[in-house]
């Protein structure tokens, strides 16, 4: 790490430890058995998997399953945060504490996909393997860039989980991933108040790696077989497509962060302050492409 990403991480470390301190007095120990209907659970083996035997719609239970394999990504997302902080002091402990609540949102969707029979278990099984063999990285390798995409990346995970319970239809679908989407909002944050404060910091370093993140976000889930397919279903119905990604990811996040107000910078930082300002119309286009597409073939079917 160069010594300007050094100096950036010591400058925030009180702004960590203070974030950290506030989440704990947020945070609610919760347990999955709250949620999940154990009494529904039977044997796989005595009574196999059947299309016919699952209460959410097909769109809904793909969102689940994405989100799932998702989360079961955990061991990577934990290898880049806890591998490119300090190792000791206040980072590492967020570090620890986020990835021990990030644990338990796969045990507990898991949990409720199998006991109330809304997916297949050797097909989830198979694409759980296929996904975490090939491996994540989401390419950040500076701080500034790495917190900048975590806060992006908590923010889209909150909002799809929560429209995917919501679309559930289902009362313990519903709450199951309201209570994970609270989680994803806490850590949601604290990495974005991490990113406020070297934003404060230092405006003129943080627009480029804003820029980076922004201008190429992708999910973390583009790993898992058929994601591109899987993510089409889910922005068809409404869990998280381009227009959501705009309304509720970007354009907040650039309000927060007042991107378009931030004043006193060099050349090159108006530059990307400007590039990043063109961004949501660009998403926007992209959105509407892909919406008229949809409804012409919503149409012709
Ligand atoms: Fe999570
Ligand atoms: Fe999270």
């Amino acid at each position: 790490m160069n010594t300007e990403d050094l100096e950036l991480l010591e400058a925030v470390e009180p702004t960590v430890a203070r974030l950290t301190a506030e989440h704990r007095e947020r945070r609610e120990n919760w347990y999955a058995h709250e949620y999940v209907p154990w009494e529904k659970g039977r044997s796989f083996v005595d009574e196999p998997w059947d299309p016919s035997q699952a209460t959410l719609s097909p769109e809904v239970r793909t969102s689940l399953v994405l989100n799932l394999l998702t989360e079961d990504n955990l061991p990577y997302y934990h290898a880049e945060i806890a591998g490119r902080l300090p190792r000791d002091g206040a980072y590492a402990e967020w570090a620890n504490l986020w990835t021990a609540e990030e644990g338990q949102h796969a045990i507990a969707l898991r949990s409720y996909l199998l006991t109330s029979r809304n997916c297949d278990p050797v097909s989830l099984e198979e694409d759980r393997m296929a996904t975490m063999e090939a491996g994540h990285f989401s390419g950040y390798e500076d701080p500034a860039a790495l917190f900048v995409y975590t806060a992006t990346q908590e923010l889209a995970t909150r909002v799809s989980h929560r429209n995917a319970g919501r679309l559930a239809d289902d009362e313990t679908a519903y709450s199951l991933m309201a209570r994970i989407a609270t989680d994803e909002n806490h850590h949601f944050l604290f990495y974005r108040g991490v990113a406020s404060e070297m934003l404060e910091q230092s405006p003129e370093t943080m627009l480029e790696p804003i820029f980076r993140v922004f201008d190429n976000f992708k999910m973390p889930g583009t790993v898992i077989p058929g994601f591109v397919r899987r993510a089409v279903d889910m922005a068809r119905v409404g869990v998280y497509s381009l227009r959501i990604h705009h309304d509720r990811v970007l354009e907040p996040l650039l309000r927060d962060w007042r991107i378009e107000h931030l004043t006193g910078l060099s050349a090159k930082a108006r530059e990307f302050q400007e590039k990043i300002m063109e961004i949501p119309d660009r998403v926007l286009k992209a959105a509407e492409i892909f919406e008229r597409r949809t409804a012409r073939l919503a149409g012709s079917s």
